[in-house]
């Protein structure tokens, strides 16, 4: 298993935070991981992944940086607005563009700028740029109108070294920002309770440099599991941590597929065929619920299950842009609202699609596995941005799949 893209870019964000030189292990060769390179390279680091050790990413941190991200890499990587929290707390001012819209419809950034602005920044906002200045930080508690992981993690980065304690109420609980937290006790902070609702931060005057192996990717777990669920047989997903899915594996043991915990892998086994796979309702949600990111690979699963599941998205609205691309592949799916209804059909027929996001991209090129006949998934790039080698790992586990280049960037 890949290191998390949800956890690298942020620890790559963090990393600002003290001088020197880290070392960050398990780090994905996927696009949005060169993207925020590229950010931090701007800003004065030099980032470089280990010629022999290719997962390895070596960051140095200068003394002095441009505490900035242009529009041109906000655009597009939205992630990169998790530079603000150690920006401001490492250099006292921080010009962000403000990110767009992207294909998940309107995300707003006002809890990130809400919860510094309680830390004592204050923010300006001209030209499409977010000037972000803070004198000196000064911790205090905070209480998340709703548990944020982009808000959780750009608060956490920039209480480090505020003055005094910072406590965060109704924080985002998912193993990513554990994962930050651990980073940043690594490198000398003192933050309790991660995981938890209620995260702890005592400032502390200096930071130092860290090595640190990032956690493995639930989704991209996820993503094979979604595979064997959709093409059958038994795989084994070396790295997978069944304790950041916990909820997913009940749903997918509820549908049918059997998943065992070996410890530090996990195995998984479609049910024997014509068995099918049997539908169930799911709802997403922050975590320790059900992920929104694994939402597309559940549509294509229950696509082909025995019965009708309710999918009801609770964390991004209009998160259902692959809906009418899986429909093109005959699934019998009605979205009303923020649900989406599925009738299970007896098997996908392969069409040419489009890939709208990096999760929906994987999505349909797992659910292809599963459909009579060839599909053609454009806009594949969206997949690069989030998988290392998706294409390469299920083509070594017996699919038919292959990177056509020229066909819409792959
Ligand atoms: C992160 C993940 C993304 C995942 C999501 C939820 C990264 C790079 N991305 O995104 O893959 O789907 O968590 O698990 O880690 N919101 C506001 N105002 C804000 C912030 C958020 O209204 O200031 C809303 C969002 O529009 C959304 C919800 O809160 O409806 C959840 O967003 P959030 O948890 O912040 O997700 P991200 O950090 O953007």
């Amino acid at each position: 298993m890949a290191g998390a893209k949800n956890s690298a870019l942020k620890l790559m964000a963090a990393a600002v935070l003290a001088p020197g030189c880290h070392t960050l292990r398990n780090v994905p060769r996927i696009a949005d991981v060169t993207l925020m390179a590229e950010l931090l390279e701007r800003m004065g680091a030099r980032v470089t992944r280990g010629a022999d050790e290719p997962d390895v990413v070596t960051i140095e941190v200068p003394d002095v940086m441009v505490p900035e991200a242009p529009y041109d890499l906000v655009e597009k990587m939205r992630a990169s607005i998790v530079v603000l929290g150690p920006l401001l707390a490492r250099f006292g001012e921080a010009r962000v563009s403000v990110p767009g819209g992207d294909d998940f419809g309107h995300r707003p950034i006002d809890m990130h700028l809400r919860a510094l602005e309680e830390l004592g920044a204050t923010f300006t906002t001209s030209h499409g740029v977010i000037e972000g200045r803070a004198e000196r930080l000064l911790g205090t508690r905070i209480l998340l109108e709703y548990p944020s992981v982009g808000a959780t993690e750009n608060l956490l980065m920039a209480a480090v070294t505020a003055k005094g304690t910072t406590v965060i109420d109704n924080a985002a609980r998912e193993p990513e920002i554990e994962d930050l937290a651990a980073f940043l006790v690594g490198m000398g902070a003192d933050v309790s309770g991660a995981g938890g609702s209620t995260i702890t931060i005592e400032g502390v005057e200096r930071l130092h440099p860290v090595e640190h192996t990032v956690v493995p990717d639930r989704i991209e777990a996820a993503t094979y599991l979604a595979a064997v669920g959709l093409a059958g047989g038994s795989i084994a997903i070396e790295g997978a941590r069944a304790d950041h899915m916990k909820m997913l594996l009940d749903k997918l043991g509820a549908m049918g597929l059997r998943v065992d915990d070996g410890g530090d892998r996990l195995w998984v086994t479609a049910p024997e065929r014509p068995g099918r796979l049997t539908s169930v309702d799911v709802a997403t949600l922050p975590y320790p619920g059900v992920a929104t990111d694994y939402k597309p690979l559940l549509v294509a699963l229950l696509s082909v299950a025995d019965g009708v599941g309710i999918l009801t998205e609770n964390v991004f609205a209009g998160r259902f842009r692959y809906i009418p691309e899986l429909v093109r592949m005959g699934a019998d799916i009605r979205v009303e609202g923020h649900h989406a209804v599925v009738r299970g059909v007896e098997a996908l027929s392969g069409a040419p699609v489009r890939a709208p996001d990096i999760r929906a991209g994987a999505a349909l090129v797992v659910a292809g596995l599963a459909a009579e006949g060839e599909t053609l998934v454009a806009d594949a790039h969206h997949v690069a941005r989030g998988y290392q080698d998706l294409v390469g790992n299920l083509a070594r586990l017996g699919a038919d799949v292959a990177l056509v280049p020229g066909v819409g960037g792959a």
